[in-house]
């Protein structure tokens, strides 16, 4: 098992590809803990080429992303930022949760995403075009409405979006068995049981517990928790902030566990 398998959850490996080849960009929308980050990975391995991972945040400034004059030793030099490194290296680079960036950091990102694939370093004084191999990936959670950021629609027009959900149960549970280990069985009631609250009527308050989560409650198993400690701890939760878990959700939840070795547990 290497980390970079992914499990496909319809034609988006194919059209990455295609992306690639044709030298376009893409956007990755979807869930949190969906396997956004894995697929690009998996992307990176498949196609030989190294990826560089830039986490967005609201600090983040396009020297942050392209680079900066510092002072080393007295002397003043340009140093590439892990956008301008990717871009000379033909790199894929990952812009991760680019909707938290500030829209005046992405507009360096405008020349690289259309037909002029450049770089303009306007500091530095210096034009860097984008090698064949280089490509731009963005991600991006279009439910998380807490930030209150939306990304500009001409932005995402400059994308090839491939919009990415949760696996159906049975392959959900055959990534948690595989990363895990856990036997099929608990895996499949763990997938259950995210399924419920998923889907439950009060799921539009937050958001939903992740194959991620289902993976770590799955670790807990595997280290000798029950089922219903390790989906307390991993899948209820963190589901809010204050610990307002509904008793109604928190039933639900237990009832999709029905079947696993309670024996520790009266019911
Ligand atoms: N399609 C998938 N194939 C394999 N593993 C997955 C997949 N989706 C989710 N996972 C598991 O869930 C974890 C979180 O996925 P990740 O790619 O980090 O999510 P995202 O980037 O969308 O937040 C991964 O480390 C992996 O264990
Ligand atoms: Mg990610």
């Amino acid at each position: 098992m290497t980390t970079d398998t992914y499990y496909a959850n319809g034609n988006e490996v194919q059209l990455f590809e295609q992306a690639y080849h044709q030298r376009l960009p893409v956007m990755l929308t979807g869930p949190t803990g969906c396997g956004k980050t894995r697929l690009v990975e998996h992307m990176g391995a498949l196609l030989r080429r190294p990826v560089v991972t830039i986490s967005c945040h609201d600090d983040l400034t396009s020297s942050d992303l392209v680079g900066r004059f510092m002072v080393t030793g007295g002397d003043v030099v340009w140093t590439d930022g892990p956008l301008t490194r990717a871009v000379k290296a033909g790199a894929i680079c990952y812009l991760d949760e680019v909707v938290e960036a500030r829209h005046d950091s992405l507009a360096v990102l405008h020349s690289l995403t259309d037909h002029r694939r450049t770089l303009y370093l306007d500091r530095a004084d210096e034009v860097v075009h984008a090698p064949e191999t280089f490509m731009l990936v963005c991600s991006y959670n279009p439910a998380y409405r807490s930030s209150l950021k939306e990304l500009k629609p001409s932005f995402r027009q400059r994308f090839v979006t491939l919009p990415m959900n949760y696996l159906p149960p049975d392959r959900e549970a055959e990534v948690i068995v595989a990363e895990t280990g856990v036997p099929l069985p608990t895996a499949t009631r763990l997938v259950r049981c995210a399924t419920a609250i998923r889907t439950a009527d009060e799921a539009f308050h937050f958001e939903p517990p992740s194959t991620r989560v289902l993976v770590t409650a799955a670790h807990l198993i595997a280290a000798g928790a029950t089922e219903l400690d390790a989906a307390e701890a991993c899948v209820l939760a963190p589901l809010s902030s204050d610990g307002a878990v509904t008793d109604g959700l928190r039933e639900v939840a237990v009832a999709s566990l029905a079947g696993a070795d309670t024996s520790s547990t009266p019911h």
